[in-house]
C-alpha cells in the first residue's frame, strides 16, 4: 500500500490532498481572496498566504483522509512551472515533510499533472491520447504517450486562453477572475451576435494577443456611441467571445486529431471549466467519433489531488528527488 501527500502551490491556490494506491481521499483547496481587489494575482502577497495557508491545508487534508500523518510513504510537489515565490513555500514545505519523516521526495510537473488528473476518476484514457490543456498561463496540445512521456505539439505563441478571458473581462469592467464570470454571463448570451476575428496561425499554435486587441476597440466604440452598450449588451458580448475562444481551441484541437491520427481527446486546466468548450468539445466529438475526457470541475482549475496522483505514478517508478531539489518558474516536460 502507498499512501502520498501531494502539494500545491504554483499560484494562488493552496492545495493538500492525499492519495492512497491511486484513490483520491482528500483534496482541500484553499483559494485566495485577497487578490480580487488587485484585479490579478499579486505574486508578493500570494507567497505570503500561501505561508499562512500550507500548515492547516495539509491538516485538513490528513483528517478529511482519516489517516495517521506518520503513516504517508512520500510527498509529491508542485515543482513548477509558476511564481517562484508561492512554488518556494510548497516546496519547502515539502522537503521539511520529507526530512523529518524520512519519507521520499517527488517532483511535480504542474502542466503534466492538469493531463493527469485524468487518471483520478474512471474511465481513464488510454495511451496515446491528446490533451488541450489550456489555463491561466498555458495554451498547449501534449500528445500524451505515457504517465510522463508527453510531447507539446502546439502553443500559444502570446496570451494563454485564460489570459484572453480575464483580460476580456477586465475591459468588460468584470473582476478578477473573469473566466468563470464571463462563462455564466455567456450562459444567457447569444453567440452569434458579435463576430470577433479568428487568427490565421500556422500548423497547431495559437495566438489570441490580437483577439484582445479587437474586443478593447469594440468595447471602446461601442461604449462612444451608447454609454449603456455593456450594461445593455453584457451577456451577448460574452457569449460572443467565449464562443470565438472557444472555436480557436476546438479548431485547431481537429487539426491535431486529424493529423495524428487520434481519438481519444481530453481537456485539462482552468479553462477547461468553461461549459462553452465542455459543450463544444461534447458536440465536435460526437461528429468526429472520438472518446473525450472532460475532468470534473474541482479538478479543472488548480487542485493538489493532481499532483498525488501524479505523485503516486512516479513513486510506483521510484522517481524520487534529492533535498537540493529548487523551483523552476519554468519547467519543461
Ligand atoms: O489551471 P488554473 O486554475 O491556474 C493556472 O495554472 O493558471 O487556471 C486558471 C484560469 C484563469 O485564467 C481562469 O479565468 C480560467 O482558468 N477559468 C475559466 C473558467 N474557470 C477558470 N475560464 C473560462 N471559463 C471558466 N468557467
Ligand atoms: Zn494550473
Amino acid at each position: 500500500m502507498s499512501i502520498i501527500l501531494g502539494i500545491e502551490s504554483s499560484c494562488d491556490e493552496t492545495s493538500a490532498s492525499i492519495c492512497i494506491d491511486g484513490e483520491i481521499l482528500s483534496n482541500v483547496i484553499a483559494n485566495q481572496a485577497i487578490h480580487h481587489q488587485y484585479g490579478g494575482v499579486v505574486p508578493e502577497l500570494a507567497s505570503r498566504v500561501h505561508q499562512q495557508n500550507i500548515i492547516p491545508a495539509v491538516h485538513q487534508a490528513i483528517v478529511q483522509a482519516k489517516i495517521n500523518k506518520n503513516h504517508i510513504d512520500a510527498v509529491a510537489f508542485t515543482r513548477g512551472p509558476g511564481l517562484l515565490g508561492s512554488l518556494l513555500i510548497g516546496t519547502s514545505f515539502a522537503k521539511s515533510f520529507a526530512l523529518a519523516n524520512s519519507i521520499p521526495l517527488i517532483e511535480v510537473n504542474h502542466m503534466q499533472a492538469h493531463i493527469l488528473a485524468h487518471f483520478i476518476d474512471h474511465p481513464k484514457p488510454t495511451f496515446p491520447f491528446l490533451c488541450l490543456t489550456v489555463s491561466g498561463g498555458h495554451t498547449q496540445i501534449v500528445l500524451v504517450k505515457d504517465y510522463f512521456d508527453m510531447q507539446i505539439v502546439g502553443e500559444t505563441l502570446d496570451d494563454a486562453a485564460g489570459e484572453a478571458f480575464d483580460k476580456t473581462a477586465k475591459i468588460l469592467n468584470l473582476p478578477y477572475p473573469g473566466g468563470p464570470l464571463i462563462d455564466q454571463h455567456a450562459k444567457t448570451g447569444d453567440p452569434k451576435k458579435y463576430k470577433f476575428p479568428e487568427p490565421q496561425i500556422p500548423e497547431l499554435n495559437f495566438s489570441f494577443s490580437g483577439l484582445k486587441t479587437s474586443i478593447l476597440y469594440f468595447v471602446r466604440d461601442q461604449l462612444k456611441a451608447n454609454p449603456n452598450f455593456l450594461i445593455e449588451n453584457m451577456n451577448d458580448v460574452c457569449a460572443s467571445v467565449q464562443a470565438r475562444i472557444v472555436s480557436i481551441l476546438l479548431n485547431k484541437l481537429k487539426k491535431a486529431a486529424d493529423l495524428y491520427q487520434i481519438k481519444d481527446v481530453a481537456i485539462a486546466g482552468g479553462v477547461s471549466a468553461n461549459s462553452g468548450l465542455r459543450e463544444g468539445l461534447i458536440q465536435l466529438a460526437a461528429q468526429k467519433n472520438w472518446n473525450v475526457f472532460i475532468p470534473k470541475f474541482e479538478y479543472c482549475t488548480d487542485n493538489a489531488a493532481m499532483i498525488a496522483i501524479a505523485g503516486y505514478y512516479k513513486y510506483l517508478n521510484k522517481d524520487f528527488v534529492g533535498q537540493d531539489v529548487a523551483p523552476l518558474a519554468r519547467m519543461p516536460f
